[in-house]
Order: structure tokens, then sequence, then C-alpha cells
């Protein structure tokens, strides 16, 4: 099962296992209650949302934990980057707010405005065991927002190495898995390490 309530993530992480044969539940579809992310890293509350899934219902459950990580707001919003779109989950309004931020610092020019995505990938096994792996995807921040397809903060995150930003890319392009590339956003480089660990080849 995928531990998660956020519709993007689960969109992902599905077309992530579906070329290993897997398919899941997500705990949003099971009506589990979200549990607190307490942790104080990326890879600790992947592993209490794991955890928690795989506790509840008896079945292997993967969880993503992740982020944007601003290298001039020191590293915010990172593990808080869903709390910054608020309860209405207003992720234009979190966008902005980065931006505004970013203004205030000066921070116009690219090589000021660096940035990138983390995730943390945690598959808690119902014997207890986990697997975890973490992985990134560096870019820059672009302004205004491009694009309309993702989630989140997909529309300002423009990855190095590319003209277009996560928001005008489809799902596939995002992922830049074989046979495109060798695996572009950070959760599909964290998705590669896994299933090398755990899941049989595509
Ligand atoms: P959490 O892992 O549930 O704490 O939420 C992570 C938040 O980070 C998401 O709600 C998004 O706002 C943001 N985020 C994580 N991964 C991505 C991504 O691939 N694209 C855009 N935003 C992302």
């Amino acid at each position: 099962m995928i531990a998660t309530h956020n519709p993007g993530k689960l969109a992902e992480m599905r077309e992530l296992l579906a070329p290993h044969g897997v398919e899941a539940v997500s705990a949003g579809e099971l009506g589990l209650a979200e549990p607190e992310e307490t942790g104080d890293s990326f890879r600790a509350n992947a592993g209490i949302k794991a955890i928690a899934a795989a506790k509840a219902t008896g079945l292997p459950a993967f969880a993503d934990d992740s982020g944007l990580v601003v290298d001039a707001l020191d590293g915010a919003p990172g593990i808080h980057s869903a709390r910054w779109a608020g309860e209405g989950k207003d992720f234009m309004a979190a966008m902005t707010r980065i931006e505004r931020l970013l203004q205030e610092r000066g921070a116009t020019a690219p090589e000021h405005r660096k940035a990138h995505f983390v995730s943390a990938l945690c598959v808690a096994w119902p014997d207890d065991h986990l697997e975890e792996v973490e992985a990134r995807v560096d870019g820059t921040l672009a302004w205004p927002p491009r694009g309309t397809a993702g989630f989140g903060y997909d529309p300002a995150f423009l990855p190095d190495g590319y003209t277009r930003t996560f928001g005008e890319m489809s799902s596939i392009e995002k992922h830049g898995l074989p046979p495109l590339g060798l695996g572009l956003s950070h959760r599909a480089r964290a998705f590669v390490k896994l299933a090398e660990i755990c899941l049989e080849p595509r």
C-alpha cells in the first residue's frame, strides 16, 4: 500500500511501481488517519508514515517524505514544504512567499536562486523491517511559476540542464526513467535505488 493522502504523489508513486507489476491501494482510499509528522528529517518522517500504515493494515507500506530546500532561505521550507501551503493547500501562495523572501534577500540572479527537491522513500514490511533510500534533484527557482502539470512547487522548479520547469513536463518526463533517462526527479532517483533493493527488474 502507498502511505500518502497527497494525490500528486500517489499518481507518481503508482506510475513508478507499475512497471514492476506492483499495484497498490493508498492510505487515503483506505480511510487511514494521517500520522503526525514529528520527525526532524525527511527520512524520519517517511519512516513514521510507512510504519503507521504497515501497522494499521498488515501490508507492506511505501511512503515518501519530500520537500523543497532553498539555499538562500537556509534550507526552508524543507520538511515543512506541505505546511507552507496551509490548510487550503495553496501552493501558489507558498511559491509567492518563497519569492517574496528571495526578493527581500536580493536573490534575483539564477546563481542566488538555487534549490533542490529531496525525496526520502521508506518501505515498512509487516515483519517490522524497513528499506530506506533518499535522493535529490538540483535546480533553480523560476519566477513567475510556469506550467500546470505536476503538483506542489513543480511550476517554480527548473531542474539543472533543462529549460522547462517540472510544471511544464509530463510525469513521464519528470521521472526521466529509461528509455528517456536514468532518473530525473528526486522521487524517481530515490525509487531507482529502492527498486534495486526490493523490486523485480522492470
Ligand atoms: P510531505 O512529504 O507530505 O511532508 O509533503 C511534501 C511537500 O513537498 C508536498 O506537499 C509538495 O508541496 C512538496 N513536494 C514534494 N515533492 C514534490 C514534487 O515532486 N513536486 C512539487 N512539490 C513537491
